[in-house]
């Protein structure tokens, strides 16, 4: 792969960017292997990460949220489910995807033949959007860290994005979802596969036969029989 100059810059200072968010974690590198890890188990990493994420106040979404829903599943999870943001339910139980929403995301994880907690399912942002609202691009960046710390630290085989908003968040870019779906994107060297949201699926049931299109790529990338 070829780079023109603009490109290698804006790579170097997106890898500056990351380093430093995860510093600001706790998550010290030497070179690509965090030297907090050695001899730390993958949750012995991320608990103290996630008891910053419960004291989190970076952005306006602290205010009326009732929980920060961090996250939940095997850290050793073939598979990292991303959704956007916890709604109503979820603020509630302080769980991802426990809402109808969530009913759906237990089936289709049943149908590629994972139990729920085989599996991990975090959010975009921790905290829940006043009125199910699009989370802003400064909630999304204040939240990102976290997220960023779980995937590194769970390296799961696979990300699967939940609808759009996951997808161009964790890509950085702004793509329809025509654009996103049926291709399989990398997140820092992780295979990403984007579907549809199972909000945007309760809404849409015939979008259902292409979502499962979409597991499948999943799977495959797993090595799994269909
Ligand atoms: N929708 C999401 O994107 N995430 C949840 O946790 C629940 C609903």
């Amino acid at each position: 792969m070829s780079m023109n100059r603009q490109e290698l810059i804006t790579l170097i200072e997106q890898g500056k960017r990351f380093l430093e968010s995860q510093k600001r974690l706790g998550i010290e590198w030497i070179g690509f292997r965090w030297d907090a890890a050695a001899g730390k188990s993958k949750a012995e990493i991320l608990e103290p990460i996630r008891f910053k994420a419960l004291a989190c106040r970076a952005c306006t979404l602290a205010k009326e949220r009732r929980s920060v829903v961090w996250g939940e599943g095997s850290l050793d999870a073939p598979v990292v489910f991303v959704g956007e943001g916890p709604g109503r339910d979820e603020d509630e139980q302080g769980r991802p995807f426990v809402g109808r929403a969530g009913e759906l995301l237990n089936k289709m994880i049943k149908a590629m033949g994972f139990q729920r907690e085989q599996v991990y399912i975090a959010n975009i942002v921790k905290c829940r959007p006043p009125m199910n609202r699009v989370p802003e691009p400064d909630e999304v960046a204040a939240c990102h860290p976290f997220l960023e710390a779980q995937l590194t630290v769970i390296q799961p085989k696979v990300i699967c994005a939940l609808g759009r908003t996951a997808a161009n968040n964790l890509l950085g870019i702004d793509a329809p979802m025509g654009m996103l779906r049926g291709r399989v994107f990398e997140w820092r060297g992780i295979p990403m596969v984007a579907t549809f949201h199972p909000a945007y699926l309760l809404r849409n049931p015939s979008a259902k036969t292409d979502a499962w299109k979409d597991l499948q790529k999943v799977m495959n990338i797993l090595g799994m029989k269909k």
